[in-house]
């Protein structure tokens, strides 16, 4: 497929960083231990029927030292993942919880112990629920002292062994699927409440990105797009626009903020033409000045591909597919900007996502050639419904085939001249998904808990584990099965 692209040859630096993504919400468990208070995932995972409550999601919290073995028997050289906020401040109180600070040194220690280079996202969608009733969550501005004092404790505690921060997880992806990641409360004024959200969001990714460079010796610090790279469905000059209209407003808008630290014109000019005021205060921008970030930590999973969408069509929200049950997810449809469509070209998987290894390549690309900075790949994977099989083990086809493209058109954009330093795909081992609980596995490892059942945690490596394995061995250069 993709290797009879052309004739360019994969290839990986030495000392690339091969490793396995998660996030805290999404693997720990243990919501309520050692002096951890609520998020509003953990809130948002219950009132959710079908799925699994994150009261133990996979349970790493006692498990972590078993899972850094599995990651080092795996090779890995990296580890993404990230800190609860209301581990390390679990109230208003403004006590930093001793018990918190010790889950992520132990974990942290047990990393490098194998050498395995820590990675660490500062916030993934888990936000306390004293900090959402304090100041109204993302709506009121403050947060930005909390999250300023939060980034702080942890650049201090960690940042001797911690060197690659991640701000925001998805920055851009919480405001275009507000509904979808919890972070909308009034569905009727989200379309102009959302600019004002995001601003509230860039002033705290500032203020990590400052603190960052303040505190941690060496320290270099990123944010995390979401990236879903934008192809014109046809050669119909109008689909262009179209995909630069849908580029822009998904992903383009927050990559120009982060790596220019000022808004690109092409948003204000859409604030103006829609009466948006995003609420920027004197100040805002100089603290953003500052915040000049060292790379892009890139998430990306599949494609998505654009169509004219005509000023005199009806609206269509996105309505992504939540039952894994193919056909159901609906593209939406912006009128006089752009719309979504299926792409005769690229294979789904049961919950619609485009399976289109290139999109990873031509992400690196696009990146690279518009900001110039080092990237790294911190999620991108294949999400299946899975059980054990009556032999015991886990056989995963699927996912080798999915990833040894996607590894194989990193290497690619790599040869072409991108610099990436690592490769952490989602996920090590199988956590709850956002929608779809346990029904929904990403892992290299399966954990042996269901949506219905709690059971064992027991880890069982899958065939993907040991396929990874030897890709990492051979430093990309065996992708065979
Ligand atoms: C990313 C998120 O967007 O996608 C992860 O950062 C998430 O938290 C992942 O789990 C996969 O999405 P889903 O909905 O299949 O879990």
């Amino acid at each position: 497929m993709t290797d009879k692209l052309d004739t360019l040859k994969p290839e990986f630096p030495e000392k690339f960083l091969w490793g396995g993504s998660t996030s805290s919400w999404q693997v720990e468990g243990a919501i309520e231990e050692d002096g951890k208070t609520l998020s509003l995932m953990d809130l948002n995972t219950r009132k959710k029927k079908g799925y699994a409550d994150d009261t133990y999601a996979s349970d790493m919290y006692h498990h972590y030292k078993e899972d850094v073995k599995l990651m080092a028997e795996a090779g890995m050289t990296s580890y993404r993942f990230s800190i609860a906020w209301s581990r390390i401040y679990p109230t208003s109180d403004g006590k930093v919880n001793k018990k918190g600070l010790d889950f992520y040194n132990n974990l942290i220690n047990e990393l490098i112990k194998y050498n395995i280079t820590p990675i660490v996202t500062i916030y993934h969608y888990d936000m306390p629920v004293w900090i959402d009733e304090k100041y109204d969550g993302w709506y009121g501005r403050g947060i930005i002292a909390e999250f300023d004092k939060y980034c702080r404790t942890i650049f201090r505690e960690f940042g001797d062994r911690v060197k690659y921060w991640l701000s925001i997880n998805e920055q851009n992806m919480q405001i275009c699927y507000g509904d979808w990641l919890g972070i909308d409360k009034h569905p009727d004024t989200w379309f102009e409440d959302k600019w004002k959200v995001n601003h509230i969001m860039n002033l705290c990714h500032a203020t990590a990105v400052v603190a960052c460079h303040e505190l941690v010796p060496d320290g270099k610090i990123g944010p995390v797009p979401g990236y879903v790279p934008i192809y014109p469905y046809s050669c119909n000059p109008k689909d262009q626009i179209a995909a630069m209209n849908a580029e822009e407003l998904t992903e383009k808008v927050w990559c120009d903020f982060y790596a220019h630290r000022e808004y690109s014109p092409f948003i204000k000019k859409y604030w103006e033409r829609n009466n948006i005021d995003p609420n920027i205060r004197p100040g805002d921008m100089q603290l953003i000045k500052q915040a000049r970030i060292d790379f892009f930590a890139l998430n990306c999973y599949r494609s998505n591909t654009a169509k004219y969408c005509s000023p005199d069509d009806k609206a269509q929200v996105y309505e992504l597919n939540k039952s894994g049950k193919k056909g159901e997810l609906k593209f939406p449809k912006v009128p006089g900007m752009y719309q979504l469509v299926k792409n005769p070209y690229v294979e789904y998987t049961d919950w619609d996502w485009e399976i289109d290894p290139i999109s990873i390549r031509y992400m690196l690309k696009y990146v690279w050639d518009h900001y110039q900075l080092p990237m790294m790949i911190t999620e991108n994977g294949y999400g299946e419904h899975e059980k054990i099989s009556k032999d015991g083990k886990i056989h995963d086809p699927n996912r080798i085939k999915f990833l040894r493209e996607q590894i194989r058109n990193v290497g690619l954009a790599i040869a072409e001249g991108c610099p990436v330093i690592a490769y952490n795909p989602w996920t090590f081992l199988d956590v709850l998904s956002t929608g779809n609980g346990m029904s929904k596995r990403y892992g290299f490892v399966y954990v042996n808990t269901t949506d219905q059942d709690k059971l064992d945690f027991k880890r069982i490596p899958k065939d993907s584990y040991y396929w990874y394995q030897k890709v990492i061995k051979s430093n990309g250069k065996d992708l065979d099965d």
